[in-house]
């Protein structure tokens, strides 16, 4: 029950060959726990978020009543990028579980959606939009040190309400990264043993070992993304997550929302200059 299945090659060499399917039932096992453990812990001790006053705090007049959260670009590249997870975990596994087709052409056409939508999303987020903000930062770790002490009982000052994403999003964003760049690394190197508009099949570029390494670690990385797949949708589904995912479709969240959880200082909303025409209006209506 090891975790590769190794074969010997032609000239008797112990090599890699891709990893052992079990782990498929091991993922998806693990991704429903986390599922039964969260919903379990969030039932019996429905923690309530306390947070610190904010240092700066708005008046609600001076936010939108929708805060604009995810540009149409953004929206459209999450999209795609689900739509070609989905037919790649797919595609992938459904036939290691017994289920037979041709899935090797669906399987790279998807690969290769996910590695452009991927690349645009880099320059995206890079050039056009707050890269920084999905990465921890100081705030976010001494966050997390209040909050631990406070759920073990000890004293300490309450957080404050998160920038635009909270630490597990910065977390789990870093952990899908991983497993996403690993596969498409791995990915666009085996188009290289398949026939493809994009390259002439040859499988000899590589040694065995080298290609059995690479099968051995595209399949960890997408066996690792079934368990990371499973725990984003069941968060996006929670009831509380709601205006989270709802804003991953409309573009906004509500003012409450935003006022109740996020820090005006640390997620400081750009308005549309409609919006602000909208208040100066309004504003001189009560004058
Ligand atoms: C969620 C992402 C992905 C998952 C879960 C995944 C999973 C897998 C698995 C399990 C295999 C079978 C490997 C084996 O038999 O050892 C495979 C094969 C393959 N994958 Fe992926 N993959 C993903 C992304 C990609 C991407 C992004 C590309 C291309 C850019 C790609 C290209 C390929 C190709 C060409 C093969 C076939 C290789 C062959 O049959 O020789 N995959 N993938």
């Amino acid at each position: 029950m090891g975790l590769i299945k190794w074969t010997t090659s032609p000239w008797g060499q112990l090599i890699p060959e891709h990893v052992a399917w079990y782990l498929i039932w091991v993922a998806i096992i693990a991704g429903f726990c986390f599922m039964i453990v969260h919903a379990l812990y969030i039932r019996a001790f429905s923690p309530r978020k306390v947070f610190a006053k904010n240092e700066a705090p708005v008046a609600p007049e001076q936010v939108p009543e929708r805060v604009p959260r995810h540009s149409l670009a953004a929206r459209i590249f999450h999209w795609v990028m689900a739509a070609a997870m989905f037919t790649l975990l797919f595609t992938a596994f459904l036939p290691k579980l017994g289920v037979h087709f041709n899935w090797i052409l669906y399987h790279w056409i998807a690969g290769v959606v996910l590695t452009i939508s991927i690349v645009f999303h880099v320059i995206h987020s890079s050039f056009f939009q707050d890269a920084g903000s999905i990465w921890p930062d100081k705030t976010d770790i001494r966050d997390a040190f209040r909050r631990l002490l406070r759920f073990t009982g000890k004293p300490a000052p309450p957080p404050t309400r998160f920038a635009k994403y909270p630490l597990e999003n910065k977390f789990y964003h870093l952990c899908i990264v991983l497993a996403g760049l690993a596969v498409i690394g791995t990915g666009v190197f085996m188009l290289k043993r398949i026939n493809t508009p994009f390259f002439t099949r040859n499988p000899y570029v590589f040694s065995d070992m080298t290609w059995g390494l690479m099968y051995v670690l595209h399949g960890l990385a997408g066996i690792a993304l079934i368990a990371l797949v499973i725990v984003h949708v069941y968060m996006g589904l929670r009831p509380e997550k709601m205006p989270i995912t709802k804003s991953m479709i409309f573009g906004w969240m509500s003012r409450d929302f935003y006022l109740e959880e996020h820090d005006p200082k640390r997620w400081a909303i750009k308005q549309s200059k409609q919006s602000q025409k909208k208040r100066g209006l309004a504003a001189s209506d009560a004058d």
